[in-house]
């Protein structure tokens, strides 16, 4: 059995885009599975299949094998040696084993928290294939979780739940990060139960020292903890009380008495600071994906404008804004002309300090644009 695409999804597989979409797919297999890609009598690629979904075609590998169930744990064991030396070093620490199409593993992400592990599939192939991935990652935890409460799943016709898949799963673990040791609530956490992809950006703050800093999207004190180690006072701003009660033990945990939380929609809270004159030395911006679709990238870049010009102007002279975008389709230069036609709208000048990206466990393939996602840029106001 096999797919047969057209022409213009040959083209995106020999350019090494991963994705055919389901109208470029000429006939293929009922069954959701792992088929050879053809184009006529050429072979393309070994591909996740799925033809109840506009996203039919994800390709993880570009040459031929015999056996493409092998072939796709090849990849995965090839995705946990390059994290290795990481679990070596930092067995404590948390980091990503697996990042869907970065790791030429559609549609699976597996996080590692201190010797335990988050699985989520949102493409259906995985499905049956949860139980091998689980003993794939037996040499490196005590446990593994599928959280697959992704509402991804639902397009793809999968149930939602969340299960273990081996050994006895915690309620929370204790990560440590840099200097910082924060909770994780596997089951119940947002995504995998933390933002992994900022972890660097994370570590990168802490050399920053001032009076008051500012943690805006904070979530569970991500930002603020690594600054309450150099600032006096530290303000993490989250809407989810749920998120802020975690801040506050992981501070507690941390014997932080400098961090403080504040429950509110970011986007009323900054206009609020600014009228009441309220002015800090660095403002760290981790808003959710505003744009989730090529259709809401103009709503998206005025919220991201909105909330930026904002935290220009609550900047004292000379303070440090650390502003950052996980919306795939809020691309680098979009992102970047945002930042300024923030500045200008302000009146201010920026200083690029450092623009940074995603950490090496969030990988990038070049030719599939979609997997780079994270801008992190930090700035001087003058
Ligand atoms: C990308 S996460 C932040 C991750 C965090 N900086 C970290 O390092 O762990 C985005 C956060 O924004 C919060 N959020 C979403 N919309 C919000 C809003 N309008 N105002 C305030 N917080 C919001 C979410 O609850 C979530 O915790």
């Amino acid at each position: 059995m096999r797919i047969q695409v057209n022409a213009k999804g040959a083209a995106r597989l020999l350019s090494r885009h991963l994705w055919v979409f389901r109208r470029d797919v000429v006939s293929g297999p009922e069954i959701p599975g792992l088929y050879p890609v053809y184009w006529g009598r050429r072979f393309l690629a070994l591909a996740l299949y799925n033809p109840h979904t506009d996203l039919a075609v994800r390709a993880y590998r570009f040459g031929p094998a015999e056996d493409p169930v092998a072939a796709l744990l090849e990849n995965l064991a090839q995705a946990l040696a390059r994290r290795e030396a990481a679990l070596h070093q930092d067995p404590e620490g948390g980091y990503r084993l697996v990042h869907a199409e970065g790791d030429l593993l559609p549609g699976l992400v597996v996080d590692y928290y201190a010797g335990h592990a988050v699985v989520q599939a949102t493409a259906h192939a995985w499905e049956g294939l949860l139980p091998q991935v689980a003993e794939a990652l037996r040499p490196y935890v005590q446990s593994v979780l599928a959280k697959n409460d992704a509402r991804a799943r639902e397009l793809e016709g999968l149930p939602l739940y969340v299960r273990p898949l081996l050994g006895e799963v915690p309620e929370r673990v204790q990560v440590q990060e840099g200097r910082v040791r924060y909770l994780v609530d596997l089951k119940a956490g947002q995504k995998t139960g933390a933002y992994l992809d900022q972890r660097e950006n994370r570590l990168y703050m802490e050399r920053f020292r001032g009076e008051r800093a500012l943690d805006v999207f904070s979530y569970a004190g991500g930002f603020a903890l690594h600054l309450a180690l150099g600032f006096r006072e530290v303000v993490a701003v989250d809407s989810s009380a749920e998120a802020l009660r975690r801040a506050e033990e992981n501070a507690r945990l941390n014997g932080l008495g400098n961090l403080r939380v504040l429950e509110a929609n970011a986007f009323d809270l900054l206009r609020r600071l600014e009228r009441e004159g309220e002015r800090f030395d660095l403002v760290v911006l981790d808003p959710p994906a505003f744009a989730k679709g090529k259709k809401d990238v103009e709503r998206a870049y005025r919220a991201y404008k909105e909330v930026n010009l904002r935290a220009i102007k609550l900047l004292k002279e000379g303070g440090i804004l650390a502003t950052a975008s996980c919306s795939y389709h809020m691309t680098e230069p979009l992102f970047y002309a945002m930042v300024a036609e923030a500045a200008q709208d302000a009146h201010r000048l920026l200083r690029v300090v450092e623009k940074r990206g995603q950490p090496f466990d969030h990988p990038v393939l070049l030719n599939h644009p979609e997997t780079h996602y994270l801008k992190f840029a930090v700035f001087q106001v003058l």
